[in-house]
């Protein structure tokens, strides 16, 4: 049983990273023209409620082509920051925006000691992972006593926005993203996966029940996307 799950786990980690290499070079125009340019906006805010905590190691997972890592050295010029991603394409992309530090790991089996940093993001990227808890414990492992966690990912909004965002995500948005990346699965993908990620309150009482504190939601856009934060006991 437990061979069967880690064999489930490695086959959806391999779609996932075969997913990202396809689209990578295309990654960062289809996010921005996909999301009218709003996820520029979602990474400032994210940059700014990890500024107001003024870490001084900060490690952004599932760093991908590197926005949020980018917008994060302006935001904490001081801070150690490292990138992690398990996709070389994507990191390939982060690389020329001339991000330093950057390396090859899965945020499963993370290639850093404990307590290593105060702060870990992931932006758009823990619900790709084959397991978000496992994921998380994970990052729980790296993070210092008191370390503060921020996930920003894709919510759910309330009716009556929700139906027409269902349709919008199931229908339009693959078909759009077929065209500019010449790639559909990735983005029906993209839909399933956002439908099975708990959202809201119900993502607060995940991350209190791995051992996280003091979780917090701020829904952005009407709940389209949901910024998380929690420490580490
Ligand atoms: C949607 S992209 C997000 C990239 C970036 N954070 C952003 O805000 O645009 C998701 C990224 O998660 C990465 N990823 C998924 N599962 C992972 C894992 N287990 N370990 C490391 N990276 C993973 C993928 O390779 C991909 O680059």
């Amino acid at each position: 049983m437990i061979a069967g799950m880690a064999l489930d786990g490695s086959i959806q980690a391999n779609r996932v990273r075969a997913y990202f290499a396809q689209i990578a070079s295309r990654y960062d125009l289809a996010n921005h023209l996909l999301s009218c340019g709003v996820d520029v906006l979602w990474r400032l805010r994210a940059a700014e409620v990890v500024q107001s905590w003024q870490p001084s190691a900060i490690l952004d997972l599932a760093t991908g082509s590197g926005d949020l890592a980018r917008t994060l050295k302006r935001a904490c010029p001081k801070a150690l920051l490292i990138g992690a991603d398990f996709c070389e394409p994507m990191l390939q992309v982060a690389r020329s925006k001339r991000l330093p530090n950057l390396v090859v790991a899965d945020a499963l089996q993370l290639p850093f000691p404990n307590a290593s940093f105060d702060a870990v993001t992931v932006a758009f990227g823990l619900r790709n992972m084959a397991s978000w808890t496992g994921a998380l414990v994970e990052i729980q492992r790296v993070l210092t006593p008191g370390g503060h966690l921020l996930v920003l990912d894709f919510g759910m909004p309330e009716p009556p926005l929700l139906g027409l965002y269902r349709f919008y995500l199931h229908h339009i948005l693959p078909s759009l993203a077929s065209l500019l990346t010449g790639e559909r699965s990735a983005y029906t993908y993209l839909a399933d996966s956002i439908e099975s990620f708990p959202n809201g309150t119900h993502m607060c009482s995940r991350l209190e029940a791995i051992g996280f504190q003091h979780p917090t939601y701020e829904a952005l856009l009407g709940g389209v996307a949901a910024l998380y934060t929690a420490r580490k006991a």
